[in-house]
């Protein structure tokens, strides 16, 4: 590489970095809730998956992950991943194992029914820096009848999403400070089929298996990382016998 183009991409790559956590600022407006992301759990990123499968693939697609890739990192055969798939084909087929997680929704549609279309969410945990965010996000959302769907969220103020999982968590109302002020703290109003323990681990569940997703070599990293310093420590051991031999007659 010339000297030239070395410093053009050396000048893009701080550019980069100085752009990017201004990114989301914006929507962010409240600190974040840790998710305490642990993508090693391979049952909650099972569960995660069949969360996603039933309540978000319709409008979110993962486009850039197929069903049996998903399958294999998470431990499930092919007949545990068959009932998740609901999409189907340009044929109306539903979609094989090896099929990439895409869906049927018309972006005209989504524009007519949310006013912008569900983004792609294979990266979503990359682009808003961890887990931390969506796990927020899940559980930010709070009644606002002044919303298209009747709900707001505090994580993404004006969101145009409904409230998916609003029979899983219920309701939540922000509560107001003595001056009648909004504050960041949301309580459940009318109840949904969880407990707001188990919610809290649907959140979990899901942020976990987006984070997974986003980056699905992480699995395997760590394992890896010990097999290739096992593998320098057992290299320095014969490197040093070998010096010794080389050298024994020398002295
Ligand atoms: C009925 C359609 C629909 C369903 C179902 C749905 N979403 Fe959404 N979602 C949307 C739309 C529309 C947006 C864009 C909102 C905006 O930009 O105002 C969105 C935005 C999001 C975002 C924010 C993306 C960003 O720009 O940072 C996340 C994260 C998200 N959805 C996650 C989920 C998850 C997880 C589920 C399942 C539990 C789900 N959604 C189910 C329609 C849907």
């Amino acid at each position: 590489m010339k000297l030239n183009s070395f410093k053009l991409l050396l000048a893009a790559a701080f550019l980069s970095l100085a752009v990017a956590p201004a990114a989301y600022s914006a929507a962010e407006k409240e600190p974040n809730l840790d998710a305490n992301v642990d993508v090693s759990d391979k049952v909650s990123l099972a569960r995660g998956a069949k969360y996603y499968a039933n309540f978000c693939m319709g409008c979110h697609s993962l486009e850039f992950s197929r069903y049996n890739r998903v399958a294999t990192d998470l431990g499930l055969t092919e007949a545990d991943i068959k009932p998740l798939i609901f999409t189907r084909d340009d044929d109306d087929n539903i979609h094989k194992p090896g099929a990439l997680m895409v869906n049927a929704l018309r972006t005209k549609d989504a524009i007519r029914w949310f006013g912008i279309a569900p983004p792609d969410l294979t990266v979503i945990a990359r682009s808003r820096g961890g887990g931390d965010w969506l796990y927020s996000y899940f559980k930010g959302f709070y009644k606002d009848d002044s919303r298209p769907f009747g709900v707001n969220n505090l994580y993404f103020p004006n969101v145009g999403m409904p409230h998916v999982l609003q029979e899983l968590q219920g309701l939540q109302q922000r509560e107001v400070d003595a001056d009648g002020n909004p504050t960041s703290t949301l309580t459940i109003l009318e109840p949904g089929k969880l407990s707001v323990g188990e919610y809290d681990q649907v959140a979990k569940d899901l942020t976990n298996f987006l984070v997974y997703v986003g980056e699905p070599a992480q699995l395997h990293r760590t394992f890896y990382g010990i097999l290739t310093l096992l593998f320098l420590l057992v290299l320095l051991v014969l490197s040093y016998l070998l010096k010794k031999e080389f050298w024994k007659d020398i002295h």
